[in-house]
């Protein structure tokens, strides 16, 4: 596989409920030996990472959730190739908590594991667990601090910081892990994308158009060249997948059909308040419809519903915008992965080869 060719993530389904609120029966569980089994199956298929949600407590239809480090580790000790992206909330975890447990995966699990820095939008979690909910750039702020800190206690000794948040003195992680794991972010407001364009190795955003995500990438790209940093972009999609566009079409519909109006609006409501608190008022879901709401990261704007052919169109043309990896959420998870890895990635490979093979003909 080339270097340069399109990555390919699923949303671990940690968190029962699967990824859309919605009545419609889904095939996919929470649990761990269905994650196992998945996790397995998408290595199989082709993709290079799996991506765990963090959720302290229940709401908009996801009643129960496993721990994210946890979980991510169980599925690195089943699988050989699979990245485990572990979701990780500044705030209830403290770097050096996290920096130790990562460095100690890290090690059991030939350095397969990476870190999801979130920010939150939750603030009925942090509530309940008794935690401050800082405004909103400030809780970018504070995530930069984590990031910064957990690089410097990965690589140097006698780390020493002194910031608004965290302050280390002379601290020395032993052993510190073989290869620093990648650290994504995930966002879409100013703040998100410009604390990608300082700190983290992968920026993560809601799902979009083609032209939503390429306004953003240009965006990233450019500031973080000012910044004299490289950052990747990772783009949520919720993948429908089927024989035709017709039967593709009426999953979605009947998705949308069988949400459930009441989580779906409360869902709505809390995250749309925790953007509107940043400066700009504009969060990740500032424009989101109620369709779009009904899953949980406008993953039905990104438009991977349909045929493997019309999927991997699309998927290439994101790619022609510089997206470097697709995040995917499916309904019946073991199944339609495994449908990708069959139906749709050998197309993006095809194409991805047309195209090289065409630029270097040029
Ligand atoms: C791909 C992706 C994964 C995310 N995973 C989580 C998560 O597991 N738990 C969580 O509380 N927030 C998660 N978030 C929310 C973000 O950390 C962030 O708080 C939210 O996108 C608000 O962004 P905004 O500042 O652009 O409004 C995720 C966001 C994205 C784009």
């Amino acid at each position: 596989m080339s270097q340069n060719n399109i990555k390919f993530a699923y949303w671990v389904p940690n968190v029962s409920g699967g990824l859309v609120v919605s009545k419609i029966e889904q095939r996919t569980s929470w649990d761990i030996d269905y994650n196992r089994k998945l996790a397995q199956i998408a290595e199989n298929a082709g993709f290079e990472y799996a991506l765990s949600q963090i959720r302290f407590t229940a709401g908009y239809g996801a009643e129960f959730q496993h721990e994210s480090v946890a979980i991510s580790h169980a599925l690195l000790a089943s699988t050989e190739k699979l990245r485990v992206i572990a979701a990780i909330l500044p705030g209830p975890w403290h770097p050096a908590v996290l920096a130790k447990q990562i460095s100690t995966i890290s090690e059991l699990t030939n350095g397969r594991i990476a870190v999801n820095i979130v920010s939150g939008w939750f603030r009925g979690e942090f509530t309940a667990i008794g935690e401050p909910w800082l405004e909103h750039d400030e809780r970018y702020r504070r995530s930069e601090e984590f990031i910064d800190v957990l690089r410097g206690i990965w690589t140097r000794d006698d780390f020493t910081y002194k910031g608004d948040f965290y302050r280390f003195h002379n601290y020395s992680l032993k052993p510190k892990p073989a290869q620093v794991p990648e650290i994504f972010q995930g966002g879409s407001s100013r703040a998100a994308r410009d604390m990608a364009s300082r700190a983290s190795d992968w920026y993560f955003t809601n799902g979009n158009t083609v032209e939503g995500i390429k306004a953003q990438v240009d965006d990233i790209r450019a500031k973080a060249a000012a910044n004299n940093h490289q950052v990747k972009v990772g783009v949520n999609a919720f993948i429908i997948a089927r024989d035709t566009e017709e039967e593709a079409r009426a999953v979605l519909a009947e998705i949308i059909a069988k949400a459930d109006p009441e989580a779906v609006n409360a869902f709505g409501h809390e995250v749309k308040q925790a953007g509107k608190a940043s400066p700009e008022g504009e969060g990740n879901w500032a424009k989101s419809t109620f369709e779009d709401l009904v899953q949980y990261n406008d993953g039905f704007k990104t438009n991977l519903i349909g045929t493997p052919q019309q999927i991997a169109e699309r998927i290439v043309a994101l790619k022609d915008v510089g997206v470097d990896l697709i995040l995917s959420g499916f309904l019946h998870f073991q199944e339609e992965v495994a449908y990708f890895g069959e139906k749709v990635l050998p197309l993006v490979r095809e194409l991805e080869a047309q195209r090289a093979a065409a630029k270097a003909a040029a």
